[in-house]
């Protein structure tokens, strides 16, 4: 069971900028729920009834947060105030936010959503949750189907907050277009009620049925929120204009997506353009979409924050397991089909190239007696011992299970033992140690390990073991976390380790490539291995 948070999310709400952002947190806030956080939804705005908002706190003042809480999920359509900033950092030490904000002062935030590392020249340590694998959406726009009719649908979010209904009403009412417009806002306004008599124009006040309106128009015209979003869901042509920063972002996650034909920014747009693109989208056929956007948004959204808090979390603490731990884990898994799984390995291909990559790295024929540490179900010494008859191997290995498969594959020329190897007292030394996959999740310390190890080794001989990388560069992508479970080390800590025990000389330090057998940068590679010489 992985940790579970306190977490908040605060979203704004009004006629005036729309619902949009308090729906969304709220759909984020069940999911999230559902993983067993402890969360408050707050909407700064008057109540709403809407079965999402079931536990939602309705407040007039972002000061009412005023609860501790690991993490603050912020969703809000204007910038916010320095004032909420500051007392929002009150309240936690994380705050993650849908909207970039001129306030945040080149990211005060730990954390964006639907932003992009590649848009920041930043250093700073901010997580970016990017890309339409985030994208949240209600049921009913990805899961129902609507008849299609020959209108346009417009609206551009909440009360169309820039005024810019009118504008794009009149220039299609100045050119030859004739095609019925669906007008789509939340209240009503003075500045609409020239259209009101207009055969050409209906106008939908807070309409109960918007997806229905959206789902059976030909195409759209609408503000890059997410309105965006939701008509792309529904597979219409949008004829799409950004009405600010945190829009002309937003719109951006969508620039593959056919349908979309973006204009720009509100202030930039051109009549004759604007026209240009509607005729053109007047005579397309019925828009076809062959990639669905996908529906699993606020799920996965809600996993990778939580593997983010735990990442938090466990930041510079290193994990501490005992042996049953170790023992009942290779236990747990030891029914599991096919035989990678029993060793934790991802696929048979990365066990396979990983051992082939230790015979590479290893110069065996050299190797009289050999000690493998976690020498697991025997694969490694299959591999080696039939090609280097004059190695004896002894392999010891803590999970009776792994060591009893081993044994049984009666190889030539190896022993296995059936012991922790931190414990391990032998007489006989060796002129290799090896200990391969273990160290990330193991009962022992790098530092105890390599003491050991030297006890172990004849002057001159090797030892030579991986450990799993933190600097890894996929870890700085936004989609992308390290396993919670295991241990994660820094090369370059690993480094100055072994050079203040002063008992191991380094050969060599080389980064694997899974799935390729072939030496890579450190920041390239999962694990790192290393190869040194007895001092
Ligand atoms: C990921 S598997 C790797 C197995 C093998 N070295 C290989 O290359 O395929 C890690 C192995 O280390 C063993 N192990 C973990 N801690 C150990 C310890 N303290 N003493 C002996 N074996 C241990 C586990 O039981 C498991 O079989």
């Amino acid at each position: 069971m992985s940790k579970k948070f306190q977490i908040s999310l605060i979203a704004e709400a009004s006629d005036n900028v729309g619902y949009g952002h308090a729906i969304r947190t709220g759909i984020l806030a069940t999911s999230l729920r559902e993983k067993g956080h402890k969360v408050n939804h707050y909407v700064l705005g008057s109540k709403i009834n809407n079965k999402i908002f079931r536990n939602t706190k309705f407040i007039d003042n972002s000061k009412k947060v005023s609860q501790k809480t690991e993490c603050i999920i912020l969703d809000f359509y204007n910038n916010l105030k320095k004032s909420d900033i500051y007392h929002f950092k009150k309240q936690t030490k994380k705050i993650i936010s849908f909207q970039d904000s001129k306030n945040n002062n080149k990211l005060k935030f730990n954390g964006l959503i639907n932003f992009k590392k590649k848009d920041y020249n930043s250093k700073s340590n901010v997580k970016f949750f990017y890309g339409l694998k985030y994208l949240i959406l209600g049921e009913n726009f990805t899961s129902k189907k609507f008849k299609k009719k020959d209108y346009i649908f417009l609206c551009f979010g909440g009360s169309d907050p820039l005024n810019q209904i009118p504008k794009y009403l009149n220039w299609i009412k100045l050119s030859k277009i004739k095609k019925k417009i669906y007008v789509a806002i939340i209240k009503d306004s003075k500045k609409l009620s020239k259209f009101k008599k207009d055969n050409q124009v209906k106008i939908f006040i807070n309409s109960r049925k918007l997806e229905k309106l959206m789902g059976e128009s030909k195409f759209a015209i609408c503000s890059g929120g997410n309105i965006l979003a939701e008509l792309l869901a529904l597979n219409k042509n949008c004829l799409c204009i950004s009405l600010s920063r945190n829009q002309r972002k937003f719109v951006k996650l969508f620039s593959n997506n056919s349908n979309l034909n973006y204009l720009g920014d509100y202030k930039n747009i051109s009549r004759k353009n604007f026209l240009h693109k509607f005729n053109i989208l007047e005579k397309k056929v019925f828009s076809l979409n062959p990639k669905p956007i996908n529906k699993f948004g606020a799920e996965n959204l809600s996993n990778d924050l939580t593997n983010w808090l735990i990442d938090q979390d466990q930041k510079n603490k290193t994990k501490v397991f005992n042996k049953d731990d170790i023992i009942k884990d290779y236990e747990k898994s030891f029914h599991k089909k096919p035989l990678y799984k029993k060793l934790h390995w991802g696929s048979a291909a990365s066990m396979k190239s990983r051992h082939n990559f230790l015979e590479q790295i290893i110069n065996f024929k050299k190797v009289s007696s050999w000690l493998d540490v976690g020498s697991g179900d025997g694969s490694l010494q299959k591999l080696i011992l039939n090609k280097f008859d004059s190695i004896n191997c002894l392999g010891v290995e803590i999970s009776k299970k792994l060591h009893s498969l081993s044994k049984h594959r009666k190889l030539k020329n190896f022993k296995s033992i059936n012991d922790d190897f931190i414990n391990l007292s032998l007489k006989n030394k060796f002129n290799l140690v090896t200990c391969h996959g273990v160290l990330s999740k193991t009962n022992f310390s790098l530092k105890d390990f390599l003491k050991k190890s030297n006890l172990m080794i004849k002057k001159n001989g090797y030892l030579v073991f991986d450990i799993t990388n933190l600097h890894w560069k996929k870890f700085e992508n936004s989609n992308f976390f390290k396993e919670p479970a295991h241990n994660w080390f820094n090369p370059y800590e690993v480094k100055k380790l072994i050079n203040n025990l002063k008992n191991f000389k380094i050969i060599k330090i080389l980064g694997l490539k899974s799935g390729k057998n072939k030496k890579i940068k450190i920041k390239d590679t999962h694990s790192v291995f290393y190869v040194l010489k007895k001092i």
